[in-house]
């Protein structure tokens, strides 16, 4: 079967560029993309494409190329459905916040509307592809209502999730380590993973292409986030280590590192991962471990979060500590609010726990990021509902220039590893602060023995 028209629910950081990237290497195939968010959509088709809603470097380009070729995003979900073979589910699945599993499970309610609209619309057989990160064995139940809800179309449901990482997903798609394709066994299940196959193929070594069962694929998923996660806080608990005996945590990691069987990626220590996607896959691998008695499973990846909010936990209160105790109308500045570098995604970003505790502290916090809108950050801090909205927007703070966000701290602590901040005049930002000036870097980007030369007081993540 050649596929030629693809259709994507869901246009969030995974369906826009995974599909704008089928897009472009695929232009028979016509992509549409479509979401019930009317201002997604309206934002993904706005003529001037730096206004895309999502920011990654060289999406935007992309988005130029394709779309309005065989690249549309739209609200009508029905009709694109209707018209495409394959159907790509790129949903949200977040943590569960009601009911059983609370707090732990992936809420499944987004793919199952998706699954039952589907089921509803479709009059001719199709392949449905799972992008999302789900629980192992979901395909069982979207299997099972599209086929006891439908039309009596026959449906292939293929497991195929997306590896991208946000700030580099444009290049993760272009050139990916793996493809993973799971499916059924039976001679449909494999037409539709080659079909699958061929459409990767148009760019991607059919070598990196990885065939293997529905729930193979579905748990590998999950193990690949719960291994890369356990990598920072394995880090970051010897980052505390190393606090206490004078060891430095990055010599650790390169130590380490050189090491080909430890490998050298993902040993940098930092305030804490945030992103939508480490805490709640682990939590939802937690969940599923202990649903099948798997205690002991379930406790060893839960120390991963643990640790990580233990360290978020600690870089906060090294900051009162270390301001002798005290940051009571202290104005301490943020560089940085997006979880990571390159994104204007603040999912879980470590500075909104940091920000929230020294709030507490009665601390003033002003921000500068790059990308992250003034809106945005007030909206991350009234979602934990710690106080309201009329406190969180007189804490905080938000400018569009770091060095006057800078001006007059008593602290800089930097929370995301945006490039410019390796590049600004520290000098003139030392010059217009408190003294003394403190400055913790919760991502060890920064020269330490630059700037204490300066007169900043430094500390590191681990040194
Ligand atoms: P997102 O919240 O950015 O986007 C999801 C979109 O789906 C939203 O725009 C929402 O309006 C839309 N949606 C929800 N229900 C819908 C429905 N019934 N019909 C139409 N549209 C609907 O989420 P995301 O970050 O793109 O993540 C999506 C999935 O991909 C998650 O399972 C996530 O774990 C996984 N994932 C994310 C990343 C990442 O870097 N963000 C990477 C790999 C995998
Ligand atoms: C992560 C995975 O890397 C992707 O493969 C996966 O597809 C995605 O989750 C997902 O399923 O959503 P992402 O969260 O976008 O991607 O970004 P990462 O680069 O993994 O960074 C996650 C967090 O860990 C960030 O806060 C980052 O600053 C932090 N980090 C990363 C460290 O603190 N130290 C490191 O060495 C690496």
């Amino acid at each position: 079967m050649e596929i030629t028209k693809i259709c994507c629910i869901g246009a969030g950081y995974v369906g826009g560029p995974t599909m704008a990237v089928i897009a472009q290497k695929c232009p028979n195939i016509q992509v549409t993309v479509v979401d019930l968010n009317e201002q997604r959509i309206k934002d993904w088709n706005d003529p001037n494409t730096d206004n895309i809603p999502i920011y990654e470097p060289g999406l935007a380009e992309i988005v130029a190329e394709a779309r309005g070729r065989n690249l549309f995003f739209s609200t009508e979900v029905e009709k694109a459905i209707d018209e495409a073979q394959v159907i790509f589910i790129s949903v949200n699945t977040p943590t569960k916040t009601y009911g059983k599993g609370k707090g732990m499970a992936a809420d499944l309610k987004y793919i199952e509307l998706c699954a039952r609209q589907i089921a509803k619309v479709a009059k001719q057989n199709k392949i449905v592809v799972e992008k999302s990160t789900l629980p192992v064995r979901t395909a069982e139940a979207i299997k099972s209502i599209l086929d006891n809800t439908g039309n009596g179309v026959q449906f292939q449901i293929l497991s195929n999730p997306e590896f991208l990482a946000e700030g580099t997903a444009v290049t993760d798609l272009l050139n990916p380590d793996r493809i993973l394709i799971g499916g059924d066994t039976t001679p449909e299940g494999q037409d539709a993973i080659n079909a699958l196959v061929n459409v990767y193929a148009n760019w991607v070594d059919k070598t990196k292409i990885l065939k293997t069962n529905v729930w193979s694929s579905e748990l590998s998923k999950l193990t690949a986030n719960a291994f890369l996660a356990q990598r920072i806080s394995s880090i970051n608990a010897m980052s505390e280590l190393c606090e206490k005996t004078g060891a430095d945590v990055n010599e650790v990691a390169k130590a380490i590192g050189m090491d080909s069987r430890i490998g050298s990626k993902f040993l940098k220590a930092s305030v804490g991962f945030g992103g939508s996607c480490f805490q709640k896959d682990i939590l939802n691998l937690v969940y599923i471990a202990k649903s099948y008695g798997l205690n002991e499973v379930a406790d060893y990846w839960e120390q991963v979060i643990i640790m990580n909010d233990h360290q978020k936990r600690r870089f906060s209160n090294k900051i009162v500590q270390t301001l002798y105790n005290t940051v009571a109308d202290k104005k301490i500045t943020f560089l940085g609010w997006a979880f990571k570098k390159d994104t204007n995604d603040t999912r879980e970003s470590a500075a909104i726990y940091v920000a929230d505790d020294l709030i507490n502290e009665q601390a003033k916090i002003s921000v500068y990021d790059p990308k992250v809108s003034r809106n945005k950050m007030l909206s991350d801090l009234d979602y934990l509902q710690t106080r309201s909205v009329e406190e969180n927007s007189k804490a905080l703070s938000i400018f569009e220039d770091a060095y006057k966000a800078c001006e007059g701290a008593h602290a800089i602590a930097i929370l995301t590893e945006w490039d410019e901040f390796t590049t600004y005049d520290w000098q003139k930002i030392y010059d217009s602060m408190h003294k003394p000036a403190f400055l913790f870097d919760g991502r060890n980007i920064l020269n330490a023995k630059e700037l204490e030369s300066i007169g900043f007081i430094y500390k590191g993540i681990g040194s």
